[in-house]
């Protein structure tokens, strides 16, 4: 993880972040499935931890709705750009917070955990900072083409990794986490529906309704912490 803790620290890696993913139409639509997704799996009331919340688009998302939310990245142009709005941000490792333990309603991490290798340690500390009761949301790679080999990694960094659904399942029992919900999405690479004219990201969309989920690239996660 180090890598990526220094390719996102770059300005040029943070300043192109949002454009790269989220430009244009099609990726505004993907940034909007992301956060809906996000936004749902989340509990209604109570504090909320944005776990490496980059540029802050999911803080922006939850201020609005007036939910109370910390952010924390450890990139320091990272968390400028989240703390200009106006949640309180915390520039520190999301393996080893700086918070008490059951300090938070619910922590959510998104497009992080499939940057790890070995997802325990990530939901270990999420798990500490999540009340009885609260929820872990995040969201992971069922496959893709950059868990094989890091595609231009100046402009993406180094590889990301796969986590099967069936592995979560049995990483959570292991750690005493109830599964509550896995929504599965996505086709292919969201970049690719970011590259793609609009009536075609929807064309997308729509076939994804006509597949099995076993298909879909992408899964977020909705844990349950404790009893
Ligand atoms: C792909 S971005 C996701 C950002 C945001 N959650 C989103 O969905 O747009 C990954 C983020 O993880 C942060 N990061 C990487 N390693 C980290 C670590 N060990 N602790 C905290 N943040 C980390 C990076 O700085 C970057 O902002």
């Amino acid at each position: 993880m180090k890598d990526k803790r220094e390719f996102y620290s770059r300005p040029e890696i943070t300043n192109a972040y949002d454009q790269q993913r989220f430009g244009g139409r099609s990726g505004a639509r993907v940034g909007e499935r992301e956060i809906e997704l996000a936004l749902a799996l989340l509990p209604g009331n109570g504090k909320i931890l944005d776990l490496a919340c980059g540029t802050g688009r999911l803080t922006r998302a939850l201020l609005n709705e007036g939910r109370s939310v910390v952010a924390l990245d450890y990139s320091t142009p990272m968390a400028v750009k989240t703390a200009s709005s106006g949640a309180s941000t915390v520039i520190a490792d999301a393996f080893s917070t700086p918070f008490p333990s059951a300090s938070f309603q619910a922590v959510v991490s998104l497009r992080f955990a499939f940057h790890c290798p070995d997802l325990r340690p990530l939901l270990r500390e999420m798990q500490r900072l999540a009340v009885a009761g609260g929820h872990l949301v995040f969201d992971t790679y069922s496959w893709s083409p950059r868990a094989n080999w890091a595609i231009a990694p100046g402009q993406w960094g180094s590889r990301v990794y796969r986590h099967s659904p069936s592995s979560i399942h049995s990483l959570a029992d292991q750690m005493g986490l109830t599964v509550e919900q896995a929504e599965p999405c996505f086709l292919f690479s969201p970049y690719l529906y970011r590259l793609v004219p609009f009536p075609v990201e929807q064309a997308f969309e729509a076939l994804e309704n006509h597949v099995p989920a076993s298909w879909m690239c992408r899964v977020f996660w909705k844990l349950r912490s404790g009893s």
